[in-house]
């Protein structure tokens, strides 16, 4: 017996956790929704409404009202009437306002952490530290550049696009309205929101905050509904601006009906970045890295480091580790602290993961899964490991966004470079090197928007984020996600 092989019978012999659930008595949900148009909590026109589910055991949570053509007719007009006095307010005076939303993010965190569970089924730990937190931070920091866009783009009068209508994907709801509201608001425009149809209630959430604080009416309003809904926006000739997180598939769409037009477009679209682990990297903390690239977030997140490309002269140590440290994960309910891997988001989600998992058993390739237990209800599974994939299989070419990895190796720097960069995506990449000189030269031939160090799925407002080939154009956090919010304009003389 191995060292690992006996590491993991111990830890699943020995250790036994308690349940430690969260609390869910601190937090109300509605029976059903409407939209925020205006300032107001309104029906809407249509009165259809869609469920939004928990997908760790599919109890309905909410019904959602689905905006119709009219309902988003009234949501722009509304934005665009209230652009009038925002774009025009002192900018000072919107930092403040920006600023409050972030300070009531701060307070009602946990309530939000736990409601971004229960309606995604990302574990409370991922919610509760990194969405809630960052979705505060970027409020904060974006506050901050408000009254001082003429530092950020010297010699340039910087003035608001208009109205941006922000579609945005079900992986890191709040985080990604966060993302979108932000720096558009500091720039002085005004908003149209939807979110996804899976995950729409912590923007719901995020509507209450907004009223609170007091946000001049129709600055920011948010729509519910699902891709029919997201279609009416897109084509709204009142629209200015769209800001796409999504699909590939979708991304096109958008960018063919928004072809002959005027509007700005940003596309944050999928990917399928390459994990590097280099024979001189630190093998431990790369363990953790490439566990924390693939299964953080359900591997739903669309920088996951999906493709791990590992030396050949260390492929042997990395395999046996990454078993063993599956055989610790966590996998079960969203709401327990202990969770490590919570509900796949939708069971549609769980069926477009599991006909993947069946392409790797077709193909005839090692496949891992660790022993541990599945909750029986609702969308769960098993982190997934397969070994020996080739370039050519599915596995490596197309996003899966689950708990899949395709292990890969590679013998010389030349050959990293060129196979994580035969893809069509470019979003993001990660390097485990012992050598500065190496994750340099890496950093400067891979082509993606993102590159992390010894480190993998690390954000921070300040740091822009974005892709490019089929992962989409435009950054957003940063000073550059400043700019696709804002025409920049030469000074005179
Ligand atoms: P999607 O691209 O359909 O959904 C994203 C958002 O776009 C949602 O708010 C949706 O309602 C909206 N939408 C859908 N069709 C639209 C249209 N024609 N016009 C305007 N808005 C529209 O993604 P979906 O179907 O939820 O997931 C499918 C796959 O897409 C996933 O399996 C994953 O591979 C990928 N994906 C990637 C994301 C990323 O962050 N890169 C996020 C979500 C999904
Ligand atoms: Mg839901």
């Amino acid at each position: 017996m191995t060292k690992t092989d006996s590491f993991s019978l111990k830890f699943n012999d020995g250790w036994k956790y308690d349940p430690a659930p969260e609390s869910i008595d601190h937090i109300s949900i509605a029976e059903q929704y409407g939209l925020f148009i205006n300032g107001e909590f309104v029906n809407s026109e249509g009165s259809k409404y869609f469920k939004t589910i928990n997908p760790s055991n599919g109890d309905t949570l909410s019904k959602i009202s689905e905006a119709n053509k009219k309902d988003v007719d009234k949501a722009v007009d509304a934005a665009k009437a209230a652009f009038k006095s925002w774009s025009k307010m002192d900018p000072s005076d919107r930092a403040k306002y920006i600023f409050r939303i972030a300070r009531m993010i701060q307070e009602r965190a946990r309530e939000f952490a736990v409601i971004e569970s229960l309606d995604g089924g990302k574990p409370i730990r991922e919610s509760r530290d990194i969405d809630i937190p960052l979705a505060a931070a970027h409020f904060f920091y974006y506050a901050g550049w408000a009254d001082k866009l003429e530092y950020a783009f010297p010699g340039k009068n910087t003035k608001p696009i208009g109205v941006a209508a922000q579609i945005i994907p079900w992986n890191f709801p709040l985080l990604m309205a966060a993302w979108k509201i932000a720096p558009a608001l500091a720039c002085g425009n005004t908003v149209v929101l939807k979110p996804a149809e899976t995950t729409p209630l912590t923007a719901l959430k995020l509507a209450e905050i907004i009223k609170d604080s007091g946000l001049p009416k129709g600055v920011v309003n948010i729509v519910t509904g699902a891709g029919k809904t997201g279609s009416y926006l897109v084509e709204h000739p009142d629209v200015d601006k769209i800001a796409f997180t999504g699909s590939t598939e979708v991304g096109k769409l958008i960018r063919r009906a928004t072809a002959e037009t005027n509007k700005k477009l940003t596309l944050e679209l999928g990917g399928k970045a390459a994990n590097i682990i280099f024979e001189d990297a630190p093998i431990d903390q790369a363990i953790e890295g490439i566990i924390n690239g693939i299964f953080f977030n359900q591997g739903h997140v669309c920088c996951a480091g999906s493709r791990l490309l590992v030396q050949e002269s260390v492929l042997d140590e990395v395999s046996k580790k990454l078993k063993a440290r599956l055989e610790s994960l966590i996998v079960g309910d969203p709401l327990d602290k202990n969770t490590d891997v919570g509900a796949i988001n939708s069971e549609a989600q769980l069926e477009k993961i599991n006909s993947y998992i069946q392409v790797g058993k077709k193909e005839g390739l090692e496949m891992f899964q660790s022993n541990s237990k599945v909750p029986s209800k609702g969308f769960f599974c098993k982190p997934t490991l397969f070994f020996n994939v080739a370039q050519s299989s599915r596995l490596a070419k197309e996003e899966i966004f689950g708990p899949v990895l395709a292990i890969q190796s590679f013998r010389t720097v030349d050959e990293a470079i060129e196979k994580a960069n035969n893809t069509p995506y470019g979003l993001s990449a990660g390097v485990w090197t012992d050598k500065g000189s190496k994750a340099f030269n890496m950093s400067s031939k891979l082509k993606a928007g993102v590159i992390w160090a010894n480190t993998y799925n690390k954000f921070d407002p300040t740091s822009p984020f974005g892709g490019y080939k089929e992962s989409g154009f435009g950054r957003e956090g940063g000073v550059h996600g400043l700019k696709e919010y804002l025409i920049l304009e030469n000074q005179e003389g």
